[in-house]
């Protein structure tokens, strides 16, 4: 039938009429290279949930807890680093990043969120601890308010509640 695209957008532009109304928070999700192959790419240290996976159920937690979000990959410093540009300016209150291998590398991505006010929790799926050496340095973590690694995707859920939890109090 014809008519449920329709019924499905006009449900989800009421919701986010509503959750802007009664926002909590407002956090920006960022998602490094390489990341959208999530779920096919090394899923052994990786796992087998997808992207869409991960970002649906940070969706539903910020939906619940009257958070708006914004979920954002790319496997391009320069757009990652727009997005945090547009975080600072657009009411975001904190940042979850993913930098992927930019983490080692990218001390324009850490300039960026140094220009940034709010929160940022740097979360890695694999505790790049127990990896290479080249993975224990993390230019972002010179930045982050928290650091996530190890747990899976559920990292990303970890660092949203806290989020949330932390603006509750
Ligand atoms: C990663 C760890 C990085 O070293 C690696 O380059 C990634 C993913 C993680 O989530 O465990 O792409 O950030």
């Amino acid at each position: 039938m014809n008519s449920s695209p329709t019924m499905v957008n006009s449900y989800c532009s009421i919701h986010s009429q509503r959750d802007r109304a009664m926002s909590q928070g407002k956090v920006t999700v960022l998602h490094g290279p390489n990341l959208n192959l999530l779920g096919a790419r090394q899923p052994e240290i990786y796992g087998y949930e997808t992207l869409e996976d991960v970002n649906n159920t940070l969706r539903e937690i910020a939906v619940l807890s009257g958070w708006e979000i914004n979920c954002f990959q790319s496997n391009h410093e320069g757009a990652l680093i727009d997005a945090i540009h547009t975080a600072r300016v657009d009411g975001t209150s904190a940042i979850i990043i993913n930098p992927a291998a930019y983490t080692h590398t990218s001390v324009a991505i850490l300039d960026a969120l140094n220009a940034f006010e709010g929160k940022v929790i740097e979360v890695h799926i694999s505790n790049v601890h127990k990896r290479e050496s080249f993975r224990h340095h993390s230019y972002v973590s010179l930045r982050a308010d928290g650091v996530i690694a190890g747990l899976g995707t559920y990292g990303y859920q970890a660092a949203l509640n806290s989020l949330i939890s932390e603006s509750a109090t």
